[in-house]
This record gives structure tokens, sequence and C-alpha cells, in this order.
């Protein structure tokens, strides 16, 4: 039973200047609420309510303000700030004591997510779970290759020319010995610690299982597809209000 879920809403989302020049990406509006709201969600809707928010120094205030203890969103949340941006890797380092010895979910704050989890994130016993999506442009994404078996082989960040078209998305489940692996990693050639690297580890170990997503996912980092998050998150509650109709 997995109760604790990290979300990292750090870094400089330089990708999307000049919105991020005076605030951090995750506050920015994805169709009708600040960017965070959508992770959260994902979270609350797998059952998990015990959250860490991991974000950088310049906006942790902002968070504090947005957010407060979560109860209004019925989770509770406690903060952690990332001195600089050494990459997604260096930002769950400093989940360790709010995990302890516990299976755990990551989620990367600008994934957006259609699909719930919950059943993968309560059946998860041990080692790395991740979600995949086929997409068309796969180069910005990290690349899952997979055997006949569907079992995945290899992992490669942004690769220039991919192998496939299956990108990793940004939700993970873990057990506790990624800590472990965390403190092993080497920064890689563009100055990160890379969730790519852990990863591999437990592909290295055996230890990794996939499945894909049958529903939309988005991650926001561009500005192309922060649009198209506002459009799916816009589809996600016309789907919903049909539904309850
Ligand atoms: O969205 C899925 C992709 O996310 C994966 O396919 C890639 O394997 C993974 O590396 C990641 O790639 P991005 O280039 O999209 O990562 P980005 O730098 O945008 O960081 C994703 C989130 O992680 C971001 O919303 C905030 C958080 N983050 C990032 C950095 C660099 C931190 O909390 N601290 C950091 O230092």
């Amino acid at each position: 039973m997995i109760k604790k879920g990290i979300i990292l809403a750090g870094g400089t989302g330089s990708r999307l200047a000049p919105m991020t020049k005076v605030t951090n990406k995750h506050l920015l509006p994805v169709y009708n609420k600040p960017m965070i709201y959508y992770p959260i969600d994902t979270l609350k809707k797998s059952g998990i309510t015990e959250l860490l928010i991991i974000t950088g120094t310049e906006s942790a205030g902002d968070f504090m303000k947005l957010l407060g203890s979560g109860k209004e969103l019925g989770v509770h949340i406690t903060f952690r700030v990332q001195e600089g941006n050494a990459g997604i890797a260096d930002a769950l380092k400093l989940a360790e004591n709010f995990v302890g010895d516990e299976n755990f979910v990551v989620i990367l704050g600008d994934n957006i997510y259609e699909n719930s989890f919950e059943e993968v994130v309560q059946n998860f016993t041990t080692g790395a779970h991740i979600f995949l999506k086929e997409v068309f442009y796969a180069d910005r994404f990290g690349v899952a290759t997979l055997n006949q078996k569907n079992q995945v082989m290899k992992i490669v960040e942004k690769p220039k020319n991919p192998e496939t078209n299956f990108a990793v998305t940004g939700l993970y489940i873990y057990d506790s010995s990624v800590f472990e692996k965390l403190k092993k990693l080497n920064i890689s050639e563009r100055g990160e610690y890379e969730i790519t690297d852990v990863n591999q580890a437990y592909i290295n170990e055996k230890k990794m299982t996939a499945s894909f997503l049958d529903k939309g996912w988005n991650d926001a980092g561009t500005h192309e597809s922060l649009f198209d998050a506002s459009k799916l998150a816009r589809d996600m509650i016309l789907k919903r209000e049909k539904i309850n109709k």
C-alpha cells in the first residue's frame, strides 16, 4: 500500500521564458488552474495523499501561499527546497527522510495525466515501474527500447535518433533502494543528475517493469506543449461533465 508521493517542481523552466522570468513554471495556468494542481490531483486519484513538494528557492513562498497545508485539496503537503537546479535525480535525493523505507511515487510537476494509477500503485511490491506513451517526436524525452516480451531493455535520455517512439513519462514508482542508486550517480554531459540513469540502474538489476498509458498525457514544458496541456485539461473536464450529465 503506497501512501507517499513526491512532486518535483524545481528547475528553471527556461524553455517557457519569458513567462518563467518572475515565477516558477508550475505556477503558470493550465486551462483553469495552476499547473501544480494537476500532479496533486493525479496522486490523489491514485490514492496518495501524503505529499512532498520539492521546489526551488525563488518561488517556495508562493507555493505555500497557494497550497497551504493541502487541506483545501484533501491532501497533506510537506515542502522542501532544492538549492540550484542540478536535475530531477538531484531533487529526488531530498525525499529520503520523508520516504524512509517505504515504496513511493514520484511525479514531475509539469506532467499532466488523464489516467489515474490506483491499481498499479497499490499492486506494486518492489523495484521500479514506469509508464510509457507512444509519441510522434520522441527526441525530447527519455526513450525506451523494449524486447519482444515488452520488457524495458534500455532508456536513452533525449536521443538525437530515437530507436523507438516510446517516451518515458514523468511518473515513476520506486522502492526505497532508489536512494542508494541516487548516491552512485554521476553528473551527465548536460550537467544534471538524470532520472534516466536511475531507471537504467533498475533495468540493469532486472527490477524495472513498465506499462503503457491508454489515455491522454502531456509534458507542459514548452510553449507548444503548455498550449496542448490546456486543451487536454479542458477535454478532461468536458468528458467528465458529459459522463455526469
Ligand atoms: O516529461 C517526461 C520527461 O521528463 C522524461 O521523458 C525525461 O526522461 C525526463 O528527463 C524529463 O525531461 P524534461 O526535459 O522534460 O525535464 P525537465 O528539465 O523539464 O524537468 C521536469 C520536472 O522536474 C520539472 O517540471 C521540475 C523538476 N525539476 C527539474 C530540474 C532540472 C526539479 O525539480 N529540479 C531540477 O533541477
